[in-house]
């Protein structure tokens, strides 16, 4: 799918994250797994990431980055129009997330719906909730990325558990007035023959979780690394150089790539085929792990309001996830 001609430019006028106040710490994860803090920081950069509480779930952390969203775009809950939630980790298969998430903010005039994309989701979003505002249907959206991994874990599954955390981002889109930044290019794409890749088994209708499958731990992820990373660094920069030439930019041109946090030695091969400095390069995973779609998101709102970029810059974002999916998008801030 190719970029839009937009019939009007989308500003992202404010983000927000929440990340559970529980950290797992590499050390403390050896404990009860066989691992160690060397075999996952040499092999992914990850050094702890954040559990959600038994009773704090994706629609809570959800609700939390979103008001922080709105709150910097200067908009009420009321004011939102559309509300689009990506998540592989709902609260339950039904009703949507983005519901339960409307119904927190009291977001009443919000049509609300969740998208499932895995990692790429909260770009899936951006493009949708792009398109939707620009061909006049809706005036704003808040788009949120939001995901308890920790739910959909086998946790004695070394090659999984060791990778993934919990936590929310998410950001209002708006039509630009004018001086303000917009989203300028956007690529979304999947590839449906690798769906084995990264998939949770059970749980849905082709294998319900039964008394009898219950010990197997069917909707817990399941991962072939090493295919899912050779994938995910081909198809991220085919995404982001899409975008960068789409936009007209070149290398020295971007002030900041906001890649998917989900591995460093990914992340320093994306920052090398693209040409970026790696200290253009913004990286979060050791606090948190894999969030999912929740990734590019935490980490744009981190970027942004640690200074990371200011109005006026050029930043990528671009991602990577089960389907298997992609996405970038190129935004002037
Ligand atoms: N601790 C210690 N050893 C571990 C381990 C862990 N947590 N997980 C796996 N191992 C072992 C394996 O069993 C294997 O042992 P063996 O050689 O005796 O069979 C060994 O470490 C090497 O495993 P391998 O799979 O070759 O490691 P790798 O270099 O490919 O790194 C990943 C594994 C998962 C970190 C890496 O493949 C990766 O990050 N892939 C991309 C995954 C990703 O990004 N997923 C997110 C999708 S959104």
């Amino acid at each position: 799918m190719s970029a839009n001609s937009s019939k009007a430019a989308i500003h992202i006028a404010g983000t927000g994250s929440y990340l559970p106040e529980r950290v797992l710490t590499n050390e403390e994860l050896s404990k009860t797994v066989d691992t160690s803090d060397e075999w996952i920081v040499t092999r992914t950069g990850i050094r702890e990431r954040r559990i959600a509480a038994e009773d704090e779930f994706t629609s809570h952390m959800a609700t939390k980055a979103a008001l922080k969203a709105l709150e910097q775009a200067g908009l009420a809950a009321e004011d939102i129009q559309l509300i689009v939630v990506a998540t592989v980790t709902p609260d339950t298969l039904t009703p949507a997330t983005a519901c339960h998430v409307q119904r927190n903010l009291g977001a009443h005039r919000a049509v609300a719906f969740d998208i499932s994309a895995a990692c790429s989701g909260f770009l899936y979003a951006m493009k949708v909730c792009k398109r939707m505002i620009s061909d006049g249907a809706f005036e704003n959206a808040l788009i949120i990325g939001a995901e308890k991994l920790s739910s959909f874990l086998n946790w004695e599954d070394r090659t999984t558990c060791v990778l993934f955390g919990d936590g929310a981002g998410a950001a209002v889109l708006r039509r630009a007035q004018p001086g303000e930044g917009s989203i300028v290019a956007t690529e979304i794409g999947t590839d449906g023959n690798l769906t084995r890749l990264i998939e949770m088994p059970g749980g849905g209708s082709a294998c319900p979780i039964t008394e009898k499958n219950a010990h197997l731990h069917l909707n817990a992820f399941t991962m072939q690394g090493k295919e899912v990373f050779k994938f995910a660094v081909t198809r991220m920069k085919e995404a982001a150089e899409k975008v960068i030439e789409r936009a007209g930019w070149q290398a020295d041109d971007i002030a900041c790539v906001i890649p998917h946090q989900a591995n460093l030695r990914i992340i320093d091969a994306i920052a090398d085929r693209l040409a970026v400095p790696n200290e253009r390069v913004f990286v979060n995973l050791h606090k948190y792990g894999n969030t999912s779609a929740a990734a590019v998101a935490i980490a744009l709102d981190e970027a942004q309001r640690g200074g990371r970029f200011h109005r006026g810059d050029r930043i990528v974002l671009v991602v990577f996830g089960a389907g298997l999916t992609w996405a970038a998008a190129a935004v002037e801030w």
